[in-house]
């Protein structure tokens, strides 16, 4: 294994054990005796699947790579990147948005406690992420003006200029077709924006300025742009063994990609300019780039 592999691993058990914990002492598991579920259940359902839980990992890496080596005072705020993103695939594969029935190898939040209460679990999700992040026992030792900063940049990531609003152009856009640009900025909001937003807050917390924090911000914006592309060849050329998600979703929901616009073997080209444009700005800010220049080989090489 090597240092990357190792460093995902633990860092996915640290994760893991975080959000196990954050939910005893929360227990939201009250059940009304006509209710086969809590809320509870449905919301660690999706969110406790095995998933690459690369938003927090980077957040964790970025912070790292510029000297704070604290992991266990990170992971309120590594862990709510997990609640957000388990929240958009509970919604992103609804039968209104989607209409997904396998996610993370396992049938799909609606198809398991139905879709108002997958609905539920979604929202419930998000609000979780931010209750996460500003709890008074995990977050202490922190200057509190940096919790606001955080707060601001999961939230404007989150929503209408971000992940939301690329989600709404998303799927308000089955059987169009889009031109590069679109589709870039369907993919820069949907999903660049919230590992973008990874980066930036580990330069926040590990007590940087403004400019290197804006810098990782951009890094994590390329590299986002690189990971749907990515997702997007997978979802073309992958199975539902490996993907754990329907394999051909788009085509059958007549939604044009970046690999279907572009086709397969220029979408590789781009995949490999996002990175390139990725590393530039990394290399601006005087960053350890080792462990990154691993990750983005492990992100790319999915589709190798
Ligand atoms: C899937 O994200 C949705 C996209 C933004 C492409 P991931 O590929 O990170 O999914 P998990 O968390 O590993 O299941
Ligand atoms: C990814 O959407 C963006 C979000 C889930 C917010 P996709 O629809 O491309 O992702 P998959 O392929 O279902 O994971
Ligand atoms: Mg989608
Ligand atoms: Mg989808």
């Amino acid at each position: 294994m090597n240092d990357l592999a190792l460093y995902i691993e633990n860092g996915k058990k640290l994760i893991d054990e975080f959000i196990k914990a954050h939910f005893i002492k929360k227990h939201y598991d009250k059940k009304f005796p006509h209710n086969k579920f809590s809320l509870a259940d449905a919301m660690l359902y999706t969110l406790t699947m095995p998933g690459k839980r690369i938003r927090p990992i980077i957040l964790l890496l970025s912070a790292e790579s510029l000297g704070f080596y604290d992991k266990k005072k990170l992971l309120p705020f590594a862990s709510s990147l997990e609640l957000i993103h388990s929240y958009s695939l509970i919604h992103d594969d609804l039968p209104s948005m989607d209409n997904d029935d396998l996610r993370r190898g396992k049938p799909t939040s609606h198809i398991v406690f139905g879709e108002a209460t997958a609905i539920l679990a979604g929202d419930a999700l998000l609000a979780e992420a931010f209750v996460m992040l500003s709890d008074k026992d995990y977050i202490e030792e922190f200057d509190p003006v940096k919790i606001i900063e955080i707060v601001s940049e999961f939230s404007c990531a989150a929503g209408a200029g971000g992940l939301v609003e690329g989600q709404f152009h998303d799927v308000n856009s089955f059987g169009e077709h889009l031109d590069f640009e679109k589709i870039e900025y369907i993919n820069e909001k949907k999903t660049a924006s919230l590992i973008a937003s990874a980066c930036a807050a580990g330069a926040i917390l590990s007590g940087n300025d403004e400019k290197t924090v804006s810098e990782f911000r951009k890094f994590g914006g390329y590299i986002g742009m690189a990971f749907q592309a990515v997702d997007d060849v997978l979802g073309i050329t992958g199975n539902k063994e490996i993907l754990g998600k329907t394999a051909g979703i788009d085509r059958i929901n007549n939604k044009l990609t970046m690999a279907e616009n572009i086709g397969l073997e220029r979408t590789r080209k781009l995949i490999e300019e996002y990175n390139k444009k990725a590393m530039a700005h990394l290399e601006k800010t005087g960053a350890e780039t080792g462990m990154f220049i691993e990750l983005i080989k492990y992100l790319t090489d999915r589709i190798n």
